[in-house]
């Protein structure tokens, strides 16, 4: 069972509509006109029902097989937001909005789950309901959370959800997949330093919040090297320093440190968290200074389900002969997590070849790739479901 040949005689279709998304790439919730794309073209496969914002500015559409027998659900899940960077690719269909790219191949995920609803609309050849699910807002909104806490799931008896995302450094037409957690939790903390600013040259007069922030960058690293278990994946960084001075001759008052926390399990997370208020506050503390430490849990961990992940894996190997089914777990982060919290399923990789890696300038999604993506959204749902 290799790729379906209706994908390769739809593909030029596909990629139009990928490559349209390209050229208009739209942020967060803001997905207007994506999402309006998206329920048009899904209304002229025939879908059964096409109903917008969920979640915001979401999209279901339903699709239902030959007959329903079982009352199987399955859910195929695409995100359709671009990031705000600016493109470098030099392709023809590049952004046309300036500061905005869809440099994480969202776009060739919507278009590819669109190529499947439409194959899936025309042959029906399952029993049960596939339910595609278009989500806004993935690159740091949470517009899965808002899906789910939307009812989505419920309201349409969702019963398994898959999702997946294309990987540059993965040959096109190959997959990877694991079982068990597959993206890290992302966390997000600020650190507000407060001491005493003055003269740069009167430092016995101020509390120096620049040393006091540098003591305790230096004394985060220290959670990764002594507190965590080394077997245990963790990651945690400092990405932001700003202060209220810009003189080179003022010792600022305040300082303000931001960074990332990524997890791969409850506990680690729990103890991080601890960690980093402790080393925050009790250094600040030892050095004359004060600490407010403002962490906030973002995305939780993206966790496959076993079996789940066996079938989806067992799909990808029909579709294109080659899956790797113990791919190394990454410290990004994913919110179909939200989904996969509610409902068993799994998430798979889609190799993009040899290209920039994404959130790159200059990463563009292949093409090439779409066959694969499509036919493996359709053999998820025929496979699952098959006809009577
Ligand atoms: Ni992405």
């Amino acid at each position: 069972m290799p790729v379906k040949n209706r994908f390769a005689e739809l593909l030029p279709e596909i990629t139009g509509w990928r490559r349209d998304f390209h050229a208009h790439p739209e942020l967060l919730f803001d997905v207007h006109r994506t999402a309006g794309r998206v329920a048009e073209l899904c209304r002229s496969f025939g879908c059964d029902e096409v109903v917008e914002g969920i979640g915001r500015t979401g999209v279901v559409a339903v699709i239902k097989g030959r007959s329903d027998s079982k009352g199987r659900v399955i859910g195929l899940r695409a995100d359709m937001d671009a990031l705000p960077i600016k493109e470098q690719t030099g392709v023809p269909y590049a952004s046309t909005v300036p500061g905005k790219m869809h440099a994480c191949g969202h776009d060739g995920h919507t278009a590819m789950l669109l190529g499947a609803a439409k194959y899936l609309a025309e042959t029906r050849n399952f029993d049960g309901t596939v339910v595609c699910i278009f989500q806004p807002a993935e690159e740091g909104g949470g517009g899965g959370r808002e899906m789910v806490k939307d009812g989505m799931l419920s309201r349409w008896n969702v019963q398994e959800v898959y999702g997946m995302h294309n990987m540059p450094g993965i040959p096109v037409g190959h997959f990877a997949i694991r079982p068990g957690p597959m993206m890290a939790a992302a966390d997000q903390f600020e650190i507000v330093v407060t001491g005493k600013g003055g003269h740069a040259a009167k430092p016995h007069d101020c509390v120096d919040t620049t040393v006091v922030s540098a003591h305790i960058i230096v004394a985060l690293q220290t959670i990764a090297s002594r507190n965590v278990d080394p077997l245990k994946q963790v990651v945690v960084s400092v990405c932001t320093v700003e202060t209220d001075s810009t003189a080179h001759n003022v010792i600022p008052q305040v300082v303000k440190l931001k960074g990332t926390v990524r997890t791969m399990e409850p506990k680690v997370q729990d103890q991080v968290q601890e960690r980093v208020c402790q080393i925050a506050e009790g250094t600040a503390l030892a050095l004359g200074a004060h600490a407010e430490v403002h962490y906030q849990r973002g995305y939780p961990v993206t966790v496959n389900a076993p079996e789940n992940t066996a079938f989806a894996a067992e799909v990808a190997r029909n579709v294109s002969g080659h899956v790797d089914t113990d791919t190394a777990p990454l410290m990004g982060a994913e919110d179909f997590s939200f989904m996969l919290n509610e409902r068993p399923g799994a998430y798979i990789f889609l190799g993009n070849g040899d290209t920039a890696m994404v959130h790159h300038p200059a990463y563009n999604f292949d093409d090439s790739a779409i066959p694969f993506g499509s036919s493996w959204y359709a053999e998820m749902a025929e496979t699952r479901m098959p006809a009577a």
